[in-house]
């Protein structure tokens, strides 16, 4: 066991980051306004970009402004046979990030990134699995595909709604996959053009073979409220549905951590942390989040948005008390088994214990 007890006052030292600079080796135009961006990870960090199919990156976007502008981007690349990481940018209208990566992006130039993260990957890929996937939501669904084709046995029903042909992502890798695994990989594409837009009845009625599957779903959040209802009408139970929402992140995950040192008098809390196998015992100022903590003492402490909205950071109290300053992705179950934020985690109790590893 290794323990190391720090003063609440000692300046952060050799605070941790997650960030990384990763050329641009390709940019793909994959549709008029959707582009693939290669990005080359060096030997020295492969380990750190080591993903799962499904999972996304976080990018650093130049801006103006104080705050700088961060956005996660799915991986559309599968681990299990392609080295280069690839992400797929589809242009939001009147979006910052999206336009400027679809513009800026070329091969030579570099982006910020943090490290992999994300719970939206297939438990085994041995499994059936039920896709279904709307516009740019396509992007962590073609992992996922890609990686059960290739590096599993499971078969692969992708559902896969566009306003028509020509907008769609990835419309001539599919059709290759479908000529190269025939029996275990269907697309149903449905063009808006030609059946208008979805519906549950007319999804329930493509997807009632598939109740026993696991099912993933991304996409803009009125198509996700049709696939759900859809998924209802054919009896698939809520624990084979795993959803991937996109949204913009408001923060800053690349801002340097900020450890707020106790006011004169204030008490403060005494933290043991289980992390990569290991315990640590950190004095803990009551303002401070445990993440920003961890990482200003150097421990490598999983994140990714820094603002409670992606749950990389969940960990679980098993014993005293926190509170979380704000919370977007934990459900009852979680709170109910002990499950907490790092980046939103702050002490109630004087002593606590906190396992990443579990
Ligand atoms: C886990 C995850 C994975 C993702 N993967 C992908 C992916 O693979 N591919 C992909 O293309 N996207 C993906 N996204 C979405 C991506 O992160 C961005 O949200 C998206 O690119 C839009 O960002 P933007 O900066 O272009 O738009 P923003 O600038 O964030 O704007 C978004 C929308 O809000 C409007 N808006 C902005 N500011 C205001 C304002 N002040 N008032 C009113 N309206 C406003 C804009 O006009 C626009 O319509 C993912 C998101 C997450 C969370
Ligand atoms: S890092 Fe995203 S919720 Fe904590």
């Amino acid at each position: 066991m290794t323990t190391d007890q720090a003063a609440p006052t000692e300046p952060p030292t050799a605070p941790v980051s997650h960030a990384h600079e990763l050329e641009i080796v390709e940019v793909v135009a994959e549709t008029d306004d959707a582009v693939s961006i290669v990005l080359d990870v060096p030997d020295r960090t492969a380990s750190k970009f080591r993903y799962r199919p499904g999972q996304f990156l976080t990018v650093k976007i130049p801006t103006e402004r104080r705050c700088g502008a961060a956005r996660s981007y799915s991986l559309s690349s599968s681990p299990h046979f392609e080295t280069d990481l690839v992400i797929t940018v589809k242009r939001t209208p009147g979006g910052y990030a999206s336009n400027w990566l679809c513009d800026h992006a070329q091969p030579g130039a570099s982006l910020t990134v943090l490290t992999p993260s994300g719970h939206f990957t297939p438990p085994s890929l041995d499994n059936d699995i039920l896709l279904i996937g709307a516009g740019s939501g396509i992007t962590p669904l073609m992992s996922i595909a890609k990686s059960v084709l290739i590096g599993g046995s499971g078969t692969v029903y992708l559902l896969y709604a566009n306003r028509d042909a020509p907008s769609t992502i990835f419309g001539r890798e599919l059709a290759a996959m479908l000529a190269e695994f025939p029996t275990r990989f269907v697309v149903e594409h449905w063009f808006e053009d030609e059946h208008g837009l979805p519906t549950a009845t007319g999804m329930a009625a493509s997807l009632e073979l598939f109740s026993t599957y696991d099912a993933f779903l991304c996409g803009p959040a009125p198509f996700m409220a049709v696939a759900r209802e859809a998924l209802a009408r054919i009896g698939m139970p809520d624990g084979h549905i795993t959803v991937e929402r996109y949204r913009s992140l408001a923060g800053d995950p690349f801002a340097d951590v900020v450890v707020v040192a106790p006011a004169d008098g204030e008490d403060t809390a005494t933290v043991t942390v289980g992390l990569d196998g290991r315990k640590v015992e950190l004095v803990w100022p009551r303002q401070t989040t445990l993440l920003d903590l961890l990482l200003s003492h150097g421990y490598d402490a999983p994140y990714s948005c820094r603002e409670g909205e992606c749950s990389s950071c969940a960990c679980t109290v098993t014993s005293g008390e926190v509170t979380m300053l704000k919370n977007d992705t934990l459900v009852d179950a979680d709170l109910r088994a002990g499950v907490t934020l790092a980046c939103q985690a702050v002490p109630v109790s004087d002593e606590v214990a906190i396992e990443f590893d579990q």
